[in-house]
């Protein structure tokens, strides 16, 4: 296949890349979506095999194992995995990328006429700046990542783990990185290309170590911006136009997330970067329990309530994920819409554990799009509304958000649940949410709680109808 040709391919997968981006952007045409970027990736590793096949019988096996293993324990583990359990697949997924950009530098580094980046014994300047950048970018995203996997899975601590003099020590590295890279271009050292992994190696566990976990989201989407940056410095010096497009389709989308998160969580993207979310005060953790009185109801009660209520407003959060309880609360809202009910559902930006979270389960449960508002659009309707039905959902709806300058989720922008005249809350007891703070609506006296696995809870209150 002539180099001409295999460039229009791979610029046609580059157009299924966007197209396959551009229909992630919505549940309708997410399916869509989904399918342009496989065959988007299809065609690039195709033209990738005929344009440039890998040279003898060995080679190929290699590839083919390579391909096989690869793409078959992605399917086992993308068919098993739960959705609650994503965010932290994403960040095991993408220290993979951060590591595949190390050993493709490397072996470009120790084999370089076969990527033909070295003319009488010497390397091209550029190459050694694309290997060593993408090097370092590579082994930051691999720590970083692992780290923020540890934290989203639960192995580790999700409270900001806050180091002595970390942000001395950080800029000390990063300083001492530039000065690495600067001296493995003037020398071609391989000692210094190692130096280089391992000083980034350290920095990317340092700079994500201290960052609590109400900040995950944005530091997973960070990570993500920052394995496309490495793919496409290292699809320079490959000469690999597919990688070049799709690394800089992963980082510029991962980046805008990233400030999109940040925008949607009042975050300044240098304070999360910095570990700054909510200032040195470590969050109490979830799972703390409240032992002041709260009013307590039963699914009769909501049912009641409900049934006479005008205008109903669903927040859906974690718990609900966890429970699978989307279908019931589907049935729930479709009984009280027979009812006469004006029934909508309110969702926050960071609600659940991945963006879009919320939406991806009402979607699955066919909850019409219209009937879902994103938190600016609804959070005016809160007073109007009879009943705030809360399911799962704690972080979103904590008032603490405006009001406790040192709590981890101050300025944090929040569902008015409170403004209702009723809340119902359902959860299973007074645990704390994910950023592990005390939420002060549920002593309020507008509020009852429905204690109980959400699913259970909401079932039961389809009973009582
Ligand atoms: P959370 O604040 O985490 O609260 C979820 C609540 O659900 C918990 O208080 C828990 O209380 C309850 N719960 C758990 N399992 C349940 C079950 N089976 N049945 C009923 N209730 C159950 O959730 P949220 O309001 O959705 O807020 C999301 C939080 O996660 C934010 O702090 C956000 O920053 C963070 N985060 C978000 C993302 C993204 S991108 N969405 C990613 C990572 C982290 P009990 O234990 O008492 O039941």
């Amino acid at each position: 296949m002539s180099e001409n040709v295999s460039s229009l391919l791979y610029i046609v997968s580059g157009v299924l890349f966007i197209m396959a981006l551009r229909g992630l952007s919505h549940p309708t045409t997410s399916r869509q979506g989904n399918l342009y970027g496989m065959v988007g990736m299809g065609l690039a590793i195709v033209t990738t095999l005929v344009g440039h096949p890998p040279a003898g019988f060995g080679a190929w096996i290699l590839v083919l194992l390579g391909l096989g293993i690869g793409g078959g324990a992605g399917a086992v583990i993308a068919k098993r995995v739960s959705m609650t359990a994503m965010p932290q697949l994403v960040a095991a997924f993408h220290s993979l990328v951060g590591l595949a950009a190390v050993f493709v530098a490397a072996g470009a580094l120790y084999a370089p006429q076969a990527f033909g980046i070295i003319e009488n014994g010497h390397y091209h300047k550029q190459s050694l700046f694309e290997m060593g950048l993408g090097v370092a970018i590579g082994a930051i995203t691999f720590t970083g990542s692992v780290i923020a996997f540890a934290k989203l899975d639960g192995r580790m601590s999700g409270k900001p783990i806050m180091l002595p003099q970390r942000h001395l020590i950080n800029a000390l590295l990063a300083a001492g990185l530039v000065l690495l890279l600067a001296l493995f271009i003037g020398t071609e050292s391989k000692a210094l290309f190692w130096l280089i992994i391992i000083a980034s190696l350290v920095l990317g566990g340092l700079i994500i170590i201290p960052i609590g976990g109400a900040d995950m989201p944005v530091v997973v989407s960070m990570l993500n911006s920052y394995s496309g940056w490495a793919a496409a410095g290292i699809g320079f010096t490959l000469g690999n136009l597919a990688l070049i497009i799709t690394g800089s389709l992963v980082g510029s989308s991962g980046a805008i997330l990233s400030y999109i998160m940040c925008h949607a969580m009042n975050r300044s993207f240098i304070s999360v970067i910095l570990g700054g979310f909510g200032g040195d005060t470590a969050a109490a953790g979830p799972g703390q329990v409240e032992t002041r009185p709260v009013k307590q109801g039963s699914a009769d009660d909501a049912a009641y309530i409900m049934k006479n209520a005008e205008r109903v407003i669903i927040v859906p959060g974690y718990g609900m994920a966890v429970a699978q309880a989307q279908h019931s609360l589907r049935e729930m809202a479709d009984m009280l819409k027979k009812e006469g009910v004006d029934v909508k559902y309110a969702i926050h930006p960071v609600a659940g554990r991945m963006p879009g979270h919320m939406n991806v389960l009402l979607a699955e449960a066919n909850v019409p799009y219209d009937e879902v508002f994103e938190l600016e659009d609804i959070n005016g309707e809160f007073p109007q509304a009879d009943v705030a039905f809360v399911i799962g959902a704690n972080d979103v709806t904590n008032p603490a958000a405006k009001t406790d300058k040192a709590s981890p989720i101050y300025g944090m922008p929040i569902l008015d649940v409170e403004r209702a005249k009723t809340v119902l809350f359902i959860k299973r007891g007074m645990g704390s949410g994910y950023a592990g703070v005390e939420n002060e609506v549920f002593f309020r006296d507008n509020t009852m709680m429905l204690f109980g696995d959400a699913k259970k809870v909401v079932d039961q209150i389809l009973k009582a109808f």
